[in-house]
Protein backbone atom coordinates (compact mmCIF):
# COMPACT_ATOMS: atom_id res chain seq x y z
CA UNK A 1 0.00 0.00 0.00
CA UNK A 2 1.25 3.49 -0.80
CA UNK A 3 0.80 5.48 1.91
CA UNK A 4 1.16 8.92 -0.61
CA UNK A 5 2.96 11.31 1.97
CA UNK A 6 6.35 11.25 0.23
CA UNK A 7 7.73 14.87 -0.17
CA UNK A 8 5.83 15.64 3.50
CA UNK A 9 7.01 17.43 6.50
CA UNK A 10 6.88 16.11 9.91
CA UNK A 11 7.47 16.87 12.85
CA UNK A 12 8.30 14.28 15.87
CA UNK A 13 8.70 15.59 19.35
CA UNK A 14 11.40 13.35 21.00
CA UNK A 15 12.56 11.31 18.23
CA UNK A 16 16.09 10.25 19.44
CA UNK A 17 14.73 7.15 21.24
CA UNK A 18 11.86 4.58 22.08
CA UNK A 19 8.44 5.44 20.33
CA UNK A 20 9.46 8.97 18.84
CA UNK A 21 12.37 7.75 17.00
CA UNK A 22 10.43 4.67 15.56
CA UNK A 23 7.67 7.08 14.36
CA UNK A 24 10.16 9.18 12.52
CA UNK A 25 12.07 6.48 11.51
CA UNK A 26 8.73 4.85 9.76
CA UNK A 27 7.59 8.39 7.90
CA UNK A 28 11.22 8.76 6.76
CA UNK A 29 11.14 4.98 4.85
CA UNK A 30 8.00 6.56 3.36
CA UNK A 31 9.29 9.31 2.00
CA UNK A 32 8.77 12.42 4.78
CA UNK A 33 10.87 14.73 5.63
CA UNK A 34 11.58 14.90 9.46
CA UNK A 35 12.26 16.90 12.12
CA UNK A 36 12.90 15.56 15.40
CA UNK A 37 13.86 17.10 19.14
CA UNK A 38 15.40 16.20 22.23
CA UNK A 39 16.70 17.24 25.15
CA UNK A 40 19.91 15.70 25.23
CA UNK A 41 22.51 17.04 22.33
CA UNK A 42 24.38 13.59 22.22
CA UNK A 43 21.01 11.13 22.15
CA UNK A 44 19.83 13.26 19.00
CA UNK A 45 23.20 13.28 17.79
CA UNK A 46 23.47 9.31 17.37
CA UNK A 47 20.03 9.08 16.03
CA UNK A 48 20.48 11.90 13.28
CA UNK A 49 23.60 9.98 11.93
CA UNK A 50 21.86 6.72 11.69
CA UNK A 51 18.90 7.77 10.35
CA UNK A 52 21.47 10.59 7.47
CA UNK A 53 23.73 7.28 7.05
CA UNK A 54 20.26 5.38 5.71
CA UNK A 55 20.03 8.66 3.16
CA UNK A 56 16.77 9.95 5.10
CA UNK A 57 16.44 14.43 4.97
CA UNK A 58 16.08 14.64 8.34
CA UNK A 59 17.26 17.31 11.29
CA UNK A 60 17.38 17.07 14.62
CA UNK A 61 16.91 20.12 16.88
CA UNK A 62 17.70 20.34 20.49
CA UNK A 63 14.56 21.62 22.53
CA UNK A 64 12.65 21.04 25.61
CA UNK A 65 9.53 20.91 24.22
CA UNK A 66 8.10 21.21 28.14
CA UNK A 67 8.46 24.89 27.48
CA UNK A 68 7.11 27.36 25.30
CA UNK A 69 10.39 28.47 24.56
CA UNK A 70 11.75 25.17 23.36
CA UNK A 71 8.46 24.61 21.86
CA UNK A 72 8.76 27.46 19.52
CA UNK A 73 12.33 27.13 19.18
CA UNK A 74 11.31 23.08 17.45
CA UNK A 75 9.16 25.05 14.99
CA UNK A 76 10.49 27.75 13.75
CA UNK A 77 14.35 26.09 13.17
CA UNK A 78 12.34 22.97 11.50
CA UNK A 79 10.41 25.97 9.07
CA UNK A 80 13.71 26.99 8.60
CA UNK A 81 14.68 23.78 7.08
CA UNK A 82 11.80 22.71 5.75
CA UNK A 83 9.36 25.30 4.88
CA UNK A 84 6.15 24.21 5.68
CA UNK A 85 4.97 21.06 8.52
CA UNK A 86 1.69 18.96 6.97
CA UNK A 87 2.25 16.14 10.45
CA UNK A 88 2.66 16.57 13.83
CA UNK A 89 2.98 14.04 15.95
CA UNK A 90 3.04 14.72 19.78
CA UNK A 91 5.12 12.26 21.46
CA UNK A 92 6.78 13.44 24.23
CA UNK A 93 5.56 12.28 27.72
CA UNK A 94 5.73 10.85 30.98
CA UNK A 95 5.61 11.39 35.09
CA UNK A 96 7.33 14.06 36.59
CA UNK A 97 7.47 13.61 40.41
CA UNK A 98 5.26 11.48 42.78
CA UNK A 99 3.01 9.21 41.37
CA UNK A 100 -0.38 8.55 43.87
CA UNK A 101 -2.16 11.55 45.75
CA UNK A 102 -0.30 12.16 48.74
CA UNK A 103 3.64 12.43 47.22
CA UNK A 104 2.22 14.55 44.23
CA UNK A 105 2.57 18.37 44.89
CA UNK A 106 0.99 21.47 42.94
CA UNK A 107 4.32 21.38 40.26
CA UNK A 108 3.87 17.86 40.01
CA UNK A 109 0.80 18.13 38.44
CA UNK A 110 2.06 21.21 36.24
CA UNK A 111 5.36 19.35 35.04
CA UNK A 112 3.28 16.73 34.02
CA UNK A 113 0.57 17.90 32.65
CA UNK A 114 3.24 20.55 30.33
CA UNK A 115 5.35 17.48 29.08
CA UNK A 116 2.12 15.41 28.30
CA UNK A 117 -0.90 18.17 27.07
CA UNK A 118 0.77 21.66 26.42
CA UNK A 119 3.90 20.31 24.75
CA UNK A 120 1.00 19.59 22.21
CA UNK A 121 -1.45 22.12 22.21
CA UNK A 122 1.65 24.60 21.68
CA UNK A 123 2.91 22.40 18.85
CA UNK A 124 -0.48 22.40 17.53
CA UNK A 125 -1.18 26.49 17.93
CA UNK A 126 2.05 26.88 15.74
CA UNK A 127 1.55 24.36 13.11
CA UNK A 128 -2.16 24.83 12.67
CA UNK A 129 -2.58 27.98 10.77
CA UNK A 130 -0.99 26.91 7.89
CA UNK A 131 -2.50 23.32 8.03
CA UNK A 132 -5.90 24.88 7.56
CA UNK A 133 -5.41 27.35 4.96
CA UNK A 134 -3.64 24.22 2.71
CA UNK A 135 -6.61 21.98 3.68
CA UNK A 136 -3.86 19.02 4.76
CA UNK A 137 -2.71 18.00 7.95
CA UNK A 138 -2.18 14.96 9.97
CA UNK A 139 -1.71 15.60 13.56
CA UNK A 140 -0.54 12.07 16.19
CA UNK A 141 -0.61 12.84 19.89
CA UNK A 142 1.11 9.93 21.68
CA UNK A 143 -1.58 8.89 24.58
CA UNK A 144 -1.19 5.79 26.76
CA UNK A 145 -3.78 2.68 27.38
CA UNK A 146 -3.23 4.91 31.13
CA UNK A 147 -5.48 7.82 29.73
CA UNK A 148 -8.28 5.57 28.21
CA UNK A 149 -8.37 3.65 31.29
CA UNK A 150 -7.10 2.89 35.11
CA UNK A 151 -3.22 2.76 34.87
CA UNK A 152 0.32 4.27 36.13
CA UNK A 153 0.69 7.21 38.01
CA UNK A 154 -2.05 9.80 38.91
CA UNK A 155 -0.78 12.57 37.15
CA UNK A 156 0.49 10.33 34.13
CA UNK A 157 -3.24 8.95 33.59
CA UNK A 158 -4.85 12.37 34.02
CA UNK A 159 -2.55 13.97 31.68
CA UNK A 160 -3.03 11.16 29.11
CA UNK A 161 -6.78 11.16 29.57
CA UNK A 162 -6.99 15.45 29.22
CA UNK A 163 -4.62 14.79 25.61
CA UNK A 164 -7.18 12.39 24.32
CA UNK A 165 -10.08 14.79 25.20
CA UNK A 166 -8.06 17.44 23.86
CA UNK A 167 -7.13 15.61 20.72
CA UNK A 168 -10.99 14.93 20.48
CA UNK A 169 -12.51 17.72 20.40
CA UNK A 170 -9.70 19.53 18.03
CA UNK A 171 -10.40 17.03 15.78
CA UNK A 172 -14.05 17.73 15.55
CA UNK A 173 -13.72 20.95 14.77
CA UNK A 174 -10.67 20.59 12.48
CA UNK A 175 -12.76 17.75 10.18
CA UNK A 176 -13.79 20.33 7.75
CA UNK A 177 -10.54 21.68 7.01
CA UNK A 178 -9.01 17.73 6.48
CA UNK A 179 -6.89 18.24 9.38
CA UNK A 180 -7.48 15.18 11.12
CA UNK A 181 -6.55 14.60 14.78
CA UNK A 182 -6.05 11.26 16.18
CA UNK A 183 -4.38 9.46 19.44
CA UNK A 184 -2.22 6.89 19.46
CA UNK A 185 -2.48 4.43 22.74
CA UNK A 186 0.12 2.40 23.68
CA UNK A 187 0.81 -0.61 26.30
CA UNK A 188 3.98 -1.46 27.76
CA UNK A 189 6.81 -1.49 24.76
CA UNK A 190 10.63 -2.45 25.57
CA UNK A 191 13.45 -0.70 23.68
CA UNK A 192 16.76 0.00 24.64
CA UNK A 193 16.85 2.95 27.36
CA UNK A 194 13.15 3.09 27.91
CA UNK A 195 11.57 2.71 31.26
CA UNK A 196 10.40 -0.84 30.59
CA UNK A 197 13.61 -1.98 29.96
CA UNK A 198 14.46 -0.27 33.29
CA UNK A 199 11.59 -2.31 34.88
CA UNK A 200 13.06 -5.38 33.96
CA UNK A 201 16.67 -4.53 34.73
CA UNK A 202 15.58 -3.16 38.20
CA UNK A 203 13.50 -6.01 39.57
CA UNK A 204 13.70 -9.81 39.83
CA UNK A 205 13.15 -12.19 37.27
CA UNK A 206 9.89 -13.14 39.70
CA UNK A 207 8.76 -9.43 39.47
CA UNK A 208 9.21 -9.20 36.13
CA UNK A 209 7.32 -12.43 35.10
CA UNK A 210 4.23 -12.34 37.41
CA UNK A 211 3.92 -8.52 35.91
CA UNK A 212 3.74 -10.15 32.70
CA UNK A 213 1.54 -12.97 33.40
CA UNK A 214 -0.62 -10.25 34.99
CA UNK A 215 -0.94 -7.67 32.20
CA UNK A 216 0.73 -8.76 29.03
CA UNK A 217 -1.43 -10.98 26.97
CA UNK A 218 0.83 -12.32 24.59
CA UNK A 219 3.27 -13.15 27.47
CA UNK A 220 6.13 -10.46 26.46
CA UNK A 221 6.39 -6.63 26.18
CA UNK A 222 5.60 -4.82 23.18
CA UNK A 223 8.01 -3.39 20.62
CA UNK A 224 8.34 -0.08 18.63
CA UNK A 225 7.75 -1.12 15.18
CA UNK A 226 4.28 -1.66 15.17
CA UNK A 227 3.68 2.07 16.98
CA UNK A 228 5.68 3.93 14.23
CA UNK A 229 3.16 1.74 11.59
CA UNK A 230 0.46 2.91 13.04
CA UNK A 231 1.79 6.35 13.14
CA UNK A 232 2.66 6.46 9.74
CA UNK A 233 -0.58 5.28 8.46
CA UNK A 234 -2.63 7.70 10.50
CA UNK A 235 -0.68 10.13 8.99
CA UNK A 236 -1.54 8.84 5.37
CA UNK A 237 -3.89 9.66 2.56
CA UNK A 238 -4.67 6.33 2.93
CA UNK A 239 -6.34 7.22 6.75
CA UNK A 240 -8.44 10.22 5.10
CA UNK A 241 -11.42 9.05 6.82
CA UNK A 242 -9.96 8.47 10.18
CA UNK A 243 -10.43 11.51 12.80
CA UNK A 244 -10.90 11.64 16.78
CA UNK A 245 -9.84 8.27 16.99
CA UNK A 246 -7.75 6.73 19.88
CA UNK A 247 -6.34 3.75 18.65
CA UNK A 248 -4.47 1.06 20.81
CA UNK A 249 -1.26 -0.48 20.03
CA UNK A 250 -1.28 -2.66 22.94
CA UNK A 251 -0.82 -6.58 22.11
CA UNK A 252 -4.50 -6.76 23.90
CA UNK A 253 -3.17 -5.46 27.50
CA UNK A 254 -5.98 -2.91 28.08
CA UNK A 255 -9.07 -4.21 29.81
CA UNK A 256 -11.56 -1.75 28.18
CA UNK A 257 -14.08 -2.53 25.64
CA UNK A 258 -14.30 0.50 23.93
N1 LIG B 1 7.24 3.09 26.23
C1 LIG B 1 6.02 2.73 26.59
O1 LIG B 1 5.79 1.60 27.01
C2 LIG B 1 4.88 3.70 26.50
C3 LIG B 1 3.60 3.23 26.82
C4 LIG B 1 2.53 4.11 26.72
C5 LIG B 1 2.72 5.41 26.33
N2 LIG B 1 3.98 5.84 26.04
C6 LIG B 1 4.14 7.23 25.63
O2 LIG B 1 4.87 7.26 24.42
C7 LIG B 1 5.65 8.45 24.37
C8 LIG B 1 7.10 8.08 24.12
O3 LIG B 1 7.50 7.20 25.12
P1 LIG B 1 8.94 6.56 25.18
O4 LIG B 1 8.82 5.43 26.12
O5 LIG B 1 9.46 6.38 23.81
O6 LIG B 1 9.69 7.79 25.94
P2 LIG B 1 11.18 8.04 26.39
O7 LIG B 1 12.00 6.82 26.54
O8 LIG B 1 11.02 8.92 27.57
O9 LIG B 1 11.78 8.87 25.14
C9 LIG B 1 11.27 10.09 24.90
C10 LIG B 1 12.02 10.84 23.82
O10 LIG B 1 11.61 12.16 24.03
C11 LIG B 1 12.72 12.99 24.38
N3 LIG B 1 12.21 13.92 25.39
C12 LIG B 1 11.79 13.64 26.63
N4 LIG B 1 11.37 14.76 27.23
C13 LIG B 1 11.54 15.76 26.34
C14 LIG B 1 11.28 17.15 26.37
N5 LIG B 1 10.79 17.76 27.46
N6 LIG B 1 11.56 17.89 25.27
C15 LIG B 1 12.08 17.31 24.17
N7 LIG B 1 12.34 15.99 24.08
C16 LIG B 1 12.07 15.24 25.16
C17 LIG B 1 13.80 12.02 24.83
O11 LIG B 1 15.11 12.54 24.66
P3 LIG B 1 15.80 13.40 25.86
O12 LIG B 1 15.69 12.60 27.10
O13 LIG B 1 17.21 13.61 25.39
O14 LIG B 1 15.05 14.69 25.95
C18 LIG B 1 13.53 10.85 23.89
O15 LIG B 1 14.04 11.12 22.62
C19 LIG B 1 5.41 9.18 25.70
O16 LIG B 1 4.40 10.12 25.53
C20 LIG B 1 4.93 8.07 26.61
O17 LIG B 1 4.14 8.54 27.67
C21 LIG B 1 5.07 5.02 26.12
Amino acid sequence: MDLGIKGRVALVTGGSRGLGRQAALTLCQEGCSVAICARSQEGLDQTLEEMKGLGYHVIGVQADVATAEGTEEFYQESIKAFGQVDIIVNNVGGTRGGRDFDSTTDQDWLDTLELNLLSAVRLTRLGLPSMKERRWGRIVNIASIWGREFGGGLTYMSAKAALIAFSKHLALSLAPYNVLVNTLAPGSIQFPGGSWERFVNGNSEEVVKEFIARQLPMGKFGWPEPVGAMVAFLCSERADLITGASINVDGGQSRSLI
